[in-house]
């Protein structure tokens, strides 16, 4: 294989920059020309897509945000648009693509590869940790010490107040933000998509809390729970609860943002050049991912249709712990 491009796509997540210079050092350490597309698949369609050199990932490893930009492309979603990507890789010699993104990234490789046939690797980079084939995606360990920051802040107030506060974290299908950063932060109650926790249990905590002298209460709420987000859960329980001032906090695409951890950092290295030595080894239409502190490669089918579970455990000791 002699040239290959990378890109970023849909929200982005803190170590895709690491992620990307990962990519390209490696391809130059194994003499394969790199280019890099920008804005995600728009960048494709349009041809915008860049020669990069060793140099040109210098001072990115510890950045957060991605330096190839990112996009969510609706144009890609048709064969149109498709077929316009492909004469622009066409056009530039492109043998393989890395595709460093989501569910969502991975759906739009999955029918291209079908359709082209051109190798693709994948990296999982989503602060939302809901891709199988990985124990950890790039950018959920930054996201999930945010909220727990933010968590903790919250928690001062709170308890200075005597405040009841609904957080809402990230995570459109998946509890993964909400249920780590709610564990770590001591939150009463967590409520993910992965399970069902009836409003009637929300209010049963922070009563039971209030006859156990408990003045103020943190309960975490993922966005995309089937209760709704923390304003809408707040209401449900609000006129249930004469006692303890309540309040929201949205944490937002704050948790989207910032400097890697030294894990996403890590990570993200090791599946930039997994992803290179994959392309160069013949695989294709995998992600590569981490999994026991090995990495495997799993196909992009199975990426974005098998389900992820949370560890029924996480579950089990936030309630434990908030006895
Ligand atoms: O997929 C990552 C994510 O941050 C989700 O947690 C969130 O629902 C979504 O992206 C928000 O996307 P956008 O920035 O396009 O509104």
């Amino acid at each position: 294989m002699k040239r290959i491009a990378v890109f970023t796509s849909g929200g982005d997540a803190p170590g895709m920059n690491a992620c990307v210079r990962a990519v390209v050092r490696a391809a130059v350490y194994y003499g394969i020309e790199v280019y890099g597309i920008r804005r995600g698949y728009n960048g494709m369609i349009k041809g915008d897509i860049v020669k990069l050199e060793s140099h040109s990932v210098s001072n990115i490893v510890q950045k957060g945000g991605t330096l190839l930009k990112s996009a969510r492309s609706d144009e890609f979603r048709t064969a149109e648009g498709r077929k316009k990507a492909f004469d622009q890789l066409q056009n530039l010699g492109i043998e393989g693509l890395i595709a460093i993104g989501g569910n969502g990234t991975f759906t739009g490789a999955e029918i291209f590869f079908n359709e082209y046939g051109i190798p693709t690797v994948g990296a999982p980079g989503t602060i939302d940790n809901d891709l199988y084939g990985t124990d950890n995606t790039i950018g959920f360990d930054t996201a999930v010490n945010t909220a727990l920051d933010a968590i903790d802040k919250i928690r001062d107030t709170a308890d200075s107040h005597d405040r009841i506060f609904f957080i809402e974290v990230m995570g459109r299908d998946s509890g993964y933000i909400a249920i780590q950063s709610g564990l770590g932060g001591g939150a009463e109650l967590v409520m993910v998509p992965e399970t069902d926790t009836a409003i009637e249990e929300v209010i049963e905590t922070l009563k039971s809390g209030w006859t156990r002298s408990k003045s103020s209460s943190i309960i975490v709420v993922a966005e995309g729970d089937e209760e709704g987000g923390a304003n809408e859960v707040s209401i449900k329980v609000k006129e249930h609860i004469p006692y303890g001032d309540i309040k929201v906090t949205l944490l937002g695409h704050v948790q989207r943002g910032g400097s890697p951890t030294a894990q996403d950092r890590i990570l993200a290295s090791r599946l930039g050049v997994a992803a290179v030595e994959g392309l160069m080894a013949g695989r294709k239409n995998v992600m590569a991912g981490v999994i026991n502190n090995e990495v495997v490669f799993t196909p992009f089918h199975d990426t974005i249709t098998k389900r992820k579970p949370i560890h029924p455990d996480l579950i089990r000791l936030v309630n434990i712990l908030s006895v």
